[in-house]
């Protein structure tokens, strides 16, 4: 004996659609006993004017019709706006019929037999349409869902950049101020000696302001073109260089990176400071050339500052007392880099190697 099928949910409204008015008003009274609203229609045109009226959850269809057929009437379902499912009822064992009717949109098909359990079979084919519905409905919800986190997420990251943007442009306008006042500091006063240390000090917020602007005027505002940006404060330093008593003759060689901001901030003080004592002590009285280059070479960065001037005193920097050379190691320091001071023919060469990854615990 066939399983008795479960209660529809209450309310369920069914429109049968056959030409048949006796099958017609059986499937009414026998779905109606278990649970089923049904509607009927005798004519394809008469069921697409009842669900024109609304409130039809699924269609029953039957396949022969005179006039309008089971097909031309299930295309005509499909175009509406928003089709309820349709079990299509097809006279026969025919399966061409079938695949054809679930090829154009049918949910499922069942086997008219009224003399079987035909009944039963429509009642699961309708519950099954109705469970793909809702299916349906909960995979498109929970895909709008998804779609509107996307976005939301979307805006929020254009926002934070944006407002990353805005905060790299304030600072740096506050570096340039206190760059601006170091400068009229400088001019302030006769004393040689002050005005040196202060137009270092200059350098040295240069080298912090220049990473800002960076950030601000490019695409990236997490990470900073090395090339970009030691090309832009070397152009600085050596149009302040040409206002001082001592020009530099720069010449670069700078490998494409994108390196975080911290790190640029302790390479570009590095490279200021560097550069800052080639032209000041390499060339005394004049000028010469001073030559910085930065290489990626596999897991390691390597940039060097070369001059071909006076050399290094006896003993070196290492016995500096000098600011520069406490800044240059401690910048290094936090760059996990190896400071070396390769001997050469003629000036000074000073190598910083360091690794292309930021150690995780890097922060200045
Ligand atoms: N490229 C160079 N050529 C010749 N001598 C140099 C060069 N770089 C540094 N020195 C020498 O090393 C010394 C130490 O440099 P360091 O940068 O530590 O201090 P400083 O430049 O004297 O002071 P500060 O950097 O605080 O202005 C310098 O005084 C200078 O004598
Ligand atoms: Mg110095």
């Amino acid at each position: 004996m066939a399983a008795v099928p479960a209660a529809p949910a209450p309310g369920v409204r069914v429109l049968y659609i056959d030409d048949d008015p006796g099958l017609c008003r059986l499937v009414q009274r026998q779905l109606g006993r278990l649970g089923y609203g049904v509607d009927i229609a005798t004519s394809g045109p008469d069921g697409l004017a009842r669900i024109a009226l609304g409130e039809v959850d699924v269609v029953a269809l039957d396949h022969y019709m005179p006039g309008q057929d089971g097909l031309q009437t299930l295309a005509a379902i499909r175009a509406l706006a928003a089709p309820p499912p349709v079990v299509y009822v097809t006279g026969t064992q025919e399966s061409r019929v079938a695949v054809a009717a679930l090829k154009a949109g049918a949910a499922d098909y069942v086997v008219k037999e009224v003399h079987g359990d035909f009944i039963e079979l429509l009642s699961s084919a309708i519950d099954g349409a109705l469970e793909q519905v809702k299916m349906r409905r909960a995979h498109e919800q929970a895909e709008a869902e998804i779609r509107a986190a996307r976005d939301r997420f979307e805006a929020l990251a254009a926002e934070r950049a944006l407002l990353l943007r805005e905060m790299n442009h304030r600072v740096g306008n506050s570096l340039q101020i206190i760059m601006s006042l170091l400068h009229l500091q400088a001019g302030a006063t006769e004393n040689a000696e002050v005005q040196d240390a202060l137009s270092n000090a200059r350098g040295r917020v240069a080298a912090v302001a220049q990473v800002h602007r960076r950030l601000y005027t490019s695409d990236q505002v997490t990470t900073v073109a090395v090339d970009q940006y030691l090309g832009a404060l070397l152009e600085d330093l050596q149009i302040s260089a040409q206002h001082g008593e001592v020009g530099i003759d720069l010449s670069l060689a700078i490998d494409p990176l994108e390196i975080d901001p911290d790190r640029a901030v302790a390479l570009g003080v590095i490279v200021t400071e560097l550069v800052i004592n080639a032209s000041k002590y390499a060339y005394p009285g004049g000028k010469g050339p001073v030559h910085v280059a930065l290489e990626t070479r596999g897991e390691q960065i390597a940039l060097w500052v070369e001059d071909a001037g006076v050399g290094l005193p006896p003993g070196g920097i290492a016995l500096s007392t000098g600011l520069g050379n406490r800044i240059v190691r401690a910048m290094a320091a936090k760059l996990g880099a190896v400071l070396e001071f390769p001997e050469r023919p003629k000036g000074t060469s000073v190598r910083v190697t360091f690794p292309a990854q930021a150690t995780p615990a890097f922060g200045l």
